[in-house]
């Protein structure tokens, strides 16, 4: 079937989708967009978009009908690995009880002695919810087993469904612990790491009051680092503290949470450069106030939004969800969230291959029950991913 203007043959395989209301590309790293455009895929990437009048002939073509293509989300922040749930803490503190880290250690003990199986039809159930959401790209964290083999345990079973695998065996200290601060920091940077730093591509610490101090995340990162993983780390998120300054030394990908930042933590985080993770999820599950991503945006920022999936401060699976409360909450434009939870991501994960949809990308994207992105926030909590493709393959709903 041809389209338009038809090119030179197209080679077997080749996917066309025409008829694009609004084709969101992020080409050339900034926000870009096409209307009226199509979009060609041919072994797992994108071959050629431009205006609809001029795509090229294909194998097989998709009618839009007017409706927005956009780069799947990228997820840089869940933790996924664990058993159980909190429903009635975060009851508790909708009835006014403040959000404490220690919480953590509920999800310890349930995932400790969950079955690997378990473990894993959990894990692969959100990752199922996050697909469904338009996400096709998820970072995941471990950090509720706090125990050598508990911890390897989670990385090898996130390293199944993703690259993206992040080792927090500093979370939180475990109770065998208590008292030994310096014994357990010493475990996560020692045998722990070397049965975990196999399974993971970064180390990530939580750098706050009730986790860990300054000295323990650089000294924990440091040794992550020096085995060969990228840096990020959980900062600022129900307070001030150093986690700001603590990522900007380690030369971290990425600063998550920012909740509370001084004007010296904006500061390092644009002259780093860090990438800020924001995660509206936290902030609407524990009733903190939102991070101000206009502040950061206007100092000249990279913001990344994510959806920080974890059963106790944000279960959340929906990087829509987090995009609406981004534009009507923390003063981001509808262009601005939408590049942050596509190119943002790709950014707080140093990758170049997706969060956009230039030529040579990974054919990873989304079709869009609506006309524009705008859509994402302005018909919030409702259904609007009509069809995912991943690598250049139908990976979730349905081709129109
Ligand atoms: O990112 N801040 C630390 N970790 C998670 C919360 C985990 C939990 O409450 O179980 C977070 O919000
Ligand atoms: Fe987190």
């Amino acid at each position: 079937m041809r389209v338009g203007q038809a090119c030179p043959v197209a080679d077997p395989g080749s996917t066309l989708i025409t008829r694009i209301g609004e084709l969101v590309t992020n080409d050339g790293g900034g926000w870009a967009a096409v209307t009226d455009a199509a979009l060609v895929m041919q072994d797992g990437t994108v071959a050629w978009t431009g205006p609809a009048s001029r795509a090229p002939a294909a194998d097989s073509v998709v009618d839009a009908s007017g409706r927005a293509v956009l780069p799947g989300f990228v997820d840089s922040h869940a933790h996924l690995v664990f058993a159980g749930e909190r429903s009635a803490e975060f009851a508790a503190r909708m009835a006014g009880r403040p959000y404490q880290a220690g919480g953590i250690l509920t999800t310890v003990t349930a995932t400790r002695a969950a079955s690997d199986a378990a473990l894993r039809l959990n894990l692969r159930r959100l990752a199922g919810e996050m697909l469904r959401q338009g996400t096709t790209t998820f970072e995941c964290k471990s950090g509720y087993g706090l125990t050598v083999g508990d911890e390897a345990r989670g990385l090898a079973l996130a390293a199944e469904i993703t690259p993206e695998v992040t080792y927090l065996g500093a979370h939180v200290v475990p109770p065998e612990f208590a008292g030994d601060v310096a014994g357990y920091v010493d475990l996560v940077r020692g045998p722990m790491l070397d049965a975990c730093a196999p399974h993971a591509r970064w180390i990530d610490v939580f750098c706050e009051d009730g986790a860990f101090g300054a000295d323990e995340a650089a000294a924990i990162l440091e040794a992550g680092r020096a085995r060969g993983l990228g840096t990020r780390i959980h900062a600022s998120q129900l307070g001030p503290g150093p986690g700001i300054r603590v990522a900007a030394e380690a030369g971290a990908a990425s600063a998550d949470h920012c909740t509370y930042l001084t004007e010296a933590d904006l500061d390092t985080i644009v002259s780093a450069p860090l990438v800020a993770t924001l995660l509206p999820g936290a902030e609407f599950g524990t009733r903190h106030p939102y991070p101000d991503a206009r502040r950061l945006l206007d100092a000249g920022a990279t913001v990344a939004l994510a959806t920080d999936c974890n059963p106790g401060s944000s279960f959340t699976s929906s990087m829509p969800f987090c995009i609406a409360l981004a534009v009507r909450d923390m003063r981001m434009t509808t262009q601005e969230a939408v590049w942050s939870a596509t190119a943002g991501g790709a950014g707080a994960l140093r990758r170049a291959d997706v969060g956009q949809l230039s030529v040579g990308a990974r054919a990873d994207l989304i079709l869009l029950d609506a006309p524009s992105h705008a859509y994402l926030a302005y018909r919030p909590g409702v259904p609007l991913i009509a069809a995912v493709w991943r690598s250049g393959r139908l990976a979730a709903g349905a081709i129109p």
